[in-house]
């Protein structure tokens, strides 16, 4: 079984390809390396001792990404290819949906022409309205603060409608909630260009010393201590769940949203402790404004991963830290 992965040089697409490459699928990596670096495909293939297609392409550019399905017999596709920095979607915002929403486009042309009925989609919690509710359910109303947002909830139309039209498809639009961690070897993870998003790769880099200080958004909120709260989940769980929903892809027609998050929340000062605790590093901190959109706390509900998918988190948030810590540790320079 062939399974194509668009951005798989990616974070979250390398970790998948480990653990694809691990249970014998075949793989074929289609990514432009607009953010990763081509290393990575030698990472994979040393952790997995096992070798792949890859493909240079914008996904976003027709013509060039048919080569991949004229020469690839694809069974399924798992489509990561995507810009993903919240900030910087809201300065750019047509980069963001230029590239975002034509990749998903191109991709689902493609698939209708060339028969392949199967896609595993990487959306994101961020389609949520989370000023609703702090446990996440599918059914929570969906809206957005920022165009990352858009560009994936309009994906997800995009895939619904696609599935509508054509009764043979079957997708799995996957909402992730904060995936943090790193392969156990330390060899592959996460990786932003300059100063990073999230808050694991900040972290880190204090703890190695690129950057001075944390900066944490608020203190204010309504939580156990002041600050945001968020679900974590280990990348190595959240690859397996996409081997879940190739599974599910098998057995299912049309087009189904589902949460990959643990269910639990843990605040920015909690996870601060954790990696301090797992480091062995001091992370020194300061509080600064709200940041725009941000609210006190939110999960994922876990229900509808576990009946429909069978699939669970297994890591807690020690092991994510250390794991973390681990890739940060073994690559001070990245890449
Ligand atoms: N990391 C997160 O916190 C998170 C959370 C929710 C959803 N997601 C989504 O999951 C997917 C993967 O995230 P990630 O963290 O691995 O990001 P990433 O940036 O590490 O990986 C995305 C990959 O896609 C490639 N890419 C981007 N545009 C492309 C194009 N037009 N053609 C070919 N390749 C292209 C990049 O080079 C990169 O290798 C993204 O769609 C992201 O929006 C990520």
């Amino acid at each position: 079984m062939k399974i194509l992965l668009t951005g798989g040089a990616g974070y979250i697409g390398s970790h998948t390809a480990v653990e694809l490459l691990n249970k014998g699928y075949e793989i074929v990596i289609a990514d432009n390396f607009s953010n990763s670096d081509p290393k990575v495909l030698d990472r994979i293939k040393q952790i997995t001792n096992k070798t792949f297609v890859h493909y240079e392409v914008d996904v976003s550019d027709y013509n060039a990404f048919e080569k991949v399905f004229i020469k690839e017999k694809i069974d399924t596709v798992i489509h990561f290819a995507g810009y993903k920095a919240v900030g910087e979607s809201v300065k750019l915002p047509m980069m963001y949906y230029e590239n975002n929403l034509m990749a998903t486009i191109t991709l689902i042309n493609l698939m209708n022409k060339y028969g392949v009925e199967n896609c595993i989609f990487s959306s994101s919690a961020a389609v949520y309205d989370s000023s609703v509710a702090r446990l996440l359910t599918e059914e929570t109303p969906l809206s957005c603060t920022n165009t990352y947002g858009y560009t994936k909830l309009m994906s997800e139309q995009i895939f619904k409608d696609a599935a509508r039209a054509n009764p043979r498809l079957s997708i799995v639009l996957l909402r992730y909630f904060n995936p943090i961690g790193s392969h156990e070897s330390g060899m592959i993870g996460d990786n932003p260009n300059g100063i990073p998003n999230n808050l694991l790769p900040f972290i880190t880099r204090v703890a190695i010393g690129k950057l001075e200080r944390l900066s944490v958004f608020g203190n204010d909120y309504d939580t156990r201590d002041g600050t945001g709260v968020r679900d974590y989940i280990h990348v190595v769980d959240l690859a397996l769940g996409h081997i879940a929903a190739i599974d599910y892809c098998k057995e299912h027609k049309g087009a189904i949203a589902i949460n990959l998050g643990t269910g639990k929340g843990y605040s920015v000062l909690e996870i601060v402790h954790a990696f301090e605790k797992a480091s062995g590093r001091k992370i020194p901190y300061v509080f600064t404004a709200r940041r725009e959109g941000d609210v006190d706390e939110y999960y994922a509900s876990t229900t509808l991963a576990k009946q429909v998918l069978g699939w669970e988190a297994k890591f807690g948030i020690e092991q994510m830290c250390a794991s973390a810590w681990n890739w940060q540790k073994q690559n001070p320079d990245g890449y």
